[in-house]
């Protein structure tokens, strides 16, 4: 019997989200059987494209389905009610990132998919990169030496928060948005969790457009290694920028340096139709043709979402439970990490000073 799974949230990640374990559905690997969504119309996209069930209610389609798996694809600040409801039903759970913008939310959904002894996955998909994950085989292995200091950048085109996250970009930040990324990244590539933090954030450009969230905000974190990490996260990229996101990393160290660059992948377009150039960044999200499955994305974003399944479908498979999957993953726990390194560097910005980072 393949895996049931579902979908709780068809908004514009959603559809991303969906599109790609529709081509799990369509390679056999999984039954994708319903997607629920407060929005009708959503639901009737859903429906028409890939003629799956909607529900207006997920606890209904928790009901109804009987799933195994879910992923929750809703607003950075709307995940802990959809995890909670779905760890009591021992349903296993993708959440996006970021896990919540609340350290004891956070909390509370660890906990609870502990209880029920369901997976908590973390859609942290920077991991899956290749260039990132042959940066932390280069780490491990020595080759940088002593890591010193290092600087990672993640801006978005401002139409994301003024056009696509209209109604919830007050709700969330360039930080915890977009930095909780690369927070998660450093943390990963580093093996080690931050102590200290300063920041500093800006309120100009997005307030004057009547959206009350930061336009950028700058964190710097010290490792107890020794190591300094700053990250920039940005939501005012001019729209004019060649793609909707600018995403780099480097890291320095005593025997070593090396760099990411995630947006300019080599890939450059000019259409009629797109007016200006783009910078395409084939890694992160491709639509091919696959000679079974038809037209499928591939690419490092839908690796994480795929990589969740088999782990979900490898307990099932051989009839083991979660302490007994020997697998790296991002975890609840994890998570969490990153969660507590943005929650105080916003306290940073607040603040005006160096916050120390307990966990
Ligand atoms: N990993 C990435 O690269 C990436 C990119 C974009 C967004 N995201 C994350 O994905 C999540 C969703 O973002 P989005 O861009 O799809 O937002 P969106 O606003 O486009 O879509 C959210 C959807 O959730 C639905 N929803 C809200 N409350 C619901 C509920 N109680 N039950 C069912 N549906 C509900 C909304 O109706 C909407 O359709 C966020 O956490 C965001 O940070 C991740």
């Amino acid at each position: 019997m393949k895996m049931k799974v579902g979908v709780v949230g068809a908004g514009l990640y959603g559809s991303v989200l969906i599109n790609a374990y529709y081509g799990a559905h369509r390679r056999s690997e999984i039954d994708f059987v319903a997607v629920a969504d407060v929005k009708q119309d959503a639901l009737d996209k859903v429906a028409k494209t890939y003629g799956i069930r909607g529900y207006l209610d997920y606890n209904e389609m928790f009901d109804k389905e009987q799933l195994d798996a879910v992923a929750i694809v809703t607003p950075d600040f709307l995940h802990e009610a959809c995890v909670l409801d779905a760890a009591n039903k021992g349903i296993h759970i993708l959440v996006q990132k970021p896990l919540s913008t609340d350290i004891e939310a956070a909390k509370r959904m660890i906990a609870c998919a502990k209880a029920n002894k369901v997976m908590l996955y973390v859609d942290f998909h920077k991991r899956f990169d290749p260039g990132h994950m042959q940066l932390r085989r280069a780490i491990k292995e020595g080759k940088l030496g002593q890591i010193e200091y290092g600087y990672v950048c993640m801006e978005d085109k401002i139409l994301v928060p003024t056009e696509w996250f209209k109604t919830w970009a007050h709700n969330s930040s360039p930080a915890w948005f977009l930095g909780i990324h690369f927070f998660d990244l450093i943390y990963w590539l580093l093996g080690e969790k931050p102590h200290k933090v300063y920041a500093t954030g800006h309120k100009k450009k997005l307030v004057s457009l009547g959206i009350d969230s930061y336009d950028s905000i700058q964190a710097k974190f010290e490792f107890p290694s020794g190591a300094t990490i700053s990250v920039d996260s940005s939501w005012i990229i001019p729209n004019s920028f060649c793609s909707v996101v600018n995403q780099q990393i480097r890291i320095v160290g005593t025997d070593g340096m090396q760099e990411v660059d995630s947006q300019d992948r080599g890939v450059v377009a000019a259409y009629e139709s797109s007016g200006s150039s783009l910078v395409i960044n084939p890694y992160g999200q491709l639509q091919v043709d696959d000679p079974v499955a038809g037209s499928i994305p591939v690419g490092y974003t839908v690796e994480s979402m795929l990589y969740f399944l088999r782990l979900v479908n490898k307990m099932i498979t051989d009839g083991i439970g979660l302490k007994d999957l020997k697998a790296e993953y991002p975890t609840g726990d994890e998570a969490l990490v990153s969660t507590i390194m943005c929650q105080k560097a916003h306290e940073s910005v607040e603040y005006g000073r160096i916050m120390d980072l307990s966990y």
